[in-house]
């Protein structure tokens, strides 16, 4: 097979060229020399389709408690260490009204997949903060049935993030033991159906992950057409079946979310809590390499830390107004601004 060069699969990709394992590895895979030019290239594409400003989301973290065992994650249910909490409606209804107030535009109203929260309780949650408040509003609480997404749909619920994790289907199975790759798919076609703007997106070093894998996720998340796109390393767990896993790294991260600014230049692309959690400027780096989101976290700070998906989460001890202002000096600091509105995702006629 003919090999492609870090310099000919750039080309491809500035020129628009269809994602394809041919290119993408090259630049998935670059030698640490070749990486600041794939960066500087992602950063230029980046500014040329959505200019400089950075969206904030104020990512709620209302329930640590999940059905599900995800080999991965601290919130697993097996993980009988964790101290489990769930934030009342009034709760997450007033940290929503708290993020709005320090400026955001949207709300991430994240959990783990905890059944209290019926289709219904869920539906009157988001009317209250679509009649109380102006923000825009993203879910994230995993797999549900089409008629729940669709009756929050209804409620007003604006976006969906929904990480297919790895397309790879041994891996998948190797670390979702009540999940199934097809029905994960699925759920993502359903959203996109119901008019949600869709996101999705992978975890970075991942046990068995190779460079021509992470291509293929890259191949699956343009087909589904994804429009916000959101990757973190893999950070293991001591709780967890992966405790011993090597991990994602940093660099390996920054290469993927520059490829993703190449392969979709108007996507939303968040620089991740966890990259910030790996390095004290994970998250500047991955706004120099393609992203355009940060999602400072409005959860009560008596709670935060208790929703540990991984260790050395950043924020679990600072309140909702400390990383308003810590977030804002950072996005100034590299030359950015903070972009107002609720920052909906652009969609080409
Ligand atoms: N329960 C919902 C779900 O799974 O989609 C939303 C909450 S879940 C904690 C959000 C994301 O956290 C997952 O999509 C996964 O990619 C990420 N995550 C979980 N454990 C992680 C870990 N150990 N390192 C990095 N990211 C992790
Ligand atoms: Fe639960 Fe989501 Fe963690 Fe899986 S990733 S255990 S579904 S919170
Ligand atoms: Fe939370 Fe910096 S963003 S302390």
């Amino acid at each position: 097979m003919q090999t492609t060069s870090f310099q000919q699969a750039l080309s491809l990709a500035r020129a628009g060229a269809k994602p394809d394992v041919a290119w993408l590895v090259p630049l998935l895979a670059c030698a640490d020399a070749d990486a600041p030019e794939l960066y500087r290239t992602a950063d230029t594409v980046r500014a040329a389709a959505i200019g400089d400003g950075v969206y904030l989301r104020g990512l709620i973290e209302f329930s640590n408690i999940c059905r599900k065992d995800c080999a991965y994650c601290g919130l697993r249910r097996d993980n009988r260490g964790a101290e489990r909490y769930r934030l009342t409606p009034d709760q997450i209804v007033e940290c929503t009204r708290e993020a709005e107030s320090l400026g955001y535009g949207t709300v991430v109203l994240q959990s783990g997949e905890d059944p209290w929260f019926t289709a219904e309780r869920m539906a009157d949650i988001i009317r209250r903060i679509k009649a109380e408040t102006k923000v825009a509003i993203t879910l994230s609480i995993g797999e549900r049935p089409e008629a729940d997404y669709r009756l929050w749909r209804e409620a007003g619920a604006d976006r969906y993030l929904l990480r297919i994790e790895t397309t790879d289907p041994a891996i998948f199975a190797a670390i979702h033991p009540d999940d199934d790759l097809e029905e994960r798919k699925q759920c993502l076609y359903t959203l996109k159906k119901l008019g949600y703007q869709l996101g999705s997106g992978v975890m970075a070093g991942l046990p068995g992950q190779t460079p021509e894998i992470l291509s293929r996720d890259v191949i699956w998340l343009h087909e589904l057409g994804a429009e916000m796109i959101g990757v973190g390393p893999f950070i293991p767990h001591p709780a967890t079946p992966l405790k011993a896993a090597k991990g994602g790294t940093v660099e390996q991260t920054l290469r993927l979310v520059a490829v993703l600014r190449l392969v979709f230049p108007h996507a939303h692309i968040p620089a991740t809590t966890a990259m910030g959690s790996l390095d004290p400027k994970g998250r500047e780096k991955a706004l120099m390499a393609g992203a355009n989101i940060v999602m400072p976290n409005v959860t009560p700070t008596t709670v935060r830390p208790q929703y540990e998906i991984y260790p050395g989460k950043i924020c679990t001890g600072d309140d909702a107004r400390h990383c308003r202002g810590c977030i804002g000096h950072r996005i100034e600091a590299i030359g950015r601004t903070v972009a107002s509105g609720p920052g909906h995702v652009v969609r080409k006629k």
